[in-house]
């Protein structure tokens, strides 16, 4: 199951909502959370991985294997970009990072990628469009935060890519989204608290008294029993059929039956035995 967190303003949460239910989500199942923010990234300060010279740019870059790129804080995989202006100077590669979504697909239950506001070719959101196919949409609770939705909204549409909804961030009661914004997932308040977590690089989600947390663990309970649990079941019966496939293929040709006599005699069936629900 992947989650995208997009939208074209800058600033509205998603990287403090995509790192924290990426977090809250590894306590449960295998997940990684993928900074795609290659120039701009925050990320990294959130988890006191400021310093971490084992990028997603320093991969893209061809200067570390892609095992070397993941971290591990606590339960939680991460993909992290480079936080220092040394960013500039990263050559995006487009097949690198197919290869790379290929490979975290099959790793790991959950896949949250955070997707920086830039609709520039070097956007992740852009190269792997058609794999990047749930996206959530933030917003903030504004006039502007309303008109970028919508133009984000549009976007996504323009490019065929599945919109799960919008979260509303950083609430102050200012405008009734509800209104205006179809399928609006979650509606998170302003804390102060959240700020806290570039200090005390403690996930906001494990911080008790906090109303922004609170929120958040509803909706990404929600978001796993909705998407996650089914998505995960896919992903298992596809990896079943693909495991038999490969043994009928590669290994042991199938028996040829088509000579045997088909033992089943439609007299000896009975249809009040037969119960679809036991299959
Ligand atoms: N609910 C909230 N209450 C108070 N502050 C918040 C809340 N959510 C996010 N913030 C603060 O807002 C700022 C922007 O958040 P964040 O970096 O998550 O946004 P972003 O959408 O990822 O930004 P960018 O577009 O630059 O990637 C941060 O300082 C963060 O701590
Ligand atoms: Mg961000």
């Amino acid at each position: 199951m992947k989650i995208g967190f997009y939208s074209i303003q800058g600033g509205t949460g998603k990287t403090t909502i995509a790192t924290n239910m990426a977090y809250h989500l590894s306590k449960i199942v295998r997940t990684i959370y993928v900074d795609c923010d290659l120039y701009g990234t925050t990320a990294p300060m959130l988890f006191g991985f400021e310093n971490n010279v084992n990028t997603l740019n320093a991969y893209l870059n061809g200067d570390i294997p892609l095992e070397d790129m993941i971290q591990q804080y606590d339960t939680l995989s991460l993909i992290l970009c480079d936080a220092t202006p040394e960013a500039f100077n990263t050559n995006s590669n487009p097949e690198k990072v197919v290869e790379l979504i290929n490979l975290m697909e099959k790793e790991f239950d959950v896949v949250i990628y955070d997707l920086p506001p830039n609709i520039t070719e070097g956007n992740l959101l852009f190269v792997g469009s058609e794999r990047l196919n749930n996206i959530i949409m933030v917003s903030n609770d504004s006039i502007p935060g309303i008109a970028n939705t919508l133009k984000t909204a549009d976007l996504l549409d323009e490019l065929d890519i599945g919109i799960i909804g919008t979260v509303v961030n950083m609430d102050m009661g200012n405008v009734q989204f509800e209104e205006v914004v179809d399928k609006l997932l979650a509606i998170l308040p302003y804390d102060k608290k959240v700020e806290k977590q570039y200090i005390d690089n403690v996930p906001i989600i494990d911080i008790k008294n906090s109303k922004f947390r609170k929120e958040l663990i509803k909706l990404s309970d929600e978001l796993a029993g909705a998407y996650i649990e089914e998505g995960i079941a896919t992903e298992r019966a596809l990896n079943i059929a693909k495991d038999l496939r490969g043994a009928i293929i590669g290994e042991e040709p199938l028996e040829d039956k088509s000579d045997e006599d088909i033992d089943f005699d439609m007299d000896d069936f009975d249809i009040e035995e037969f119960n679809p629900k036991r299959l």
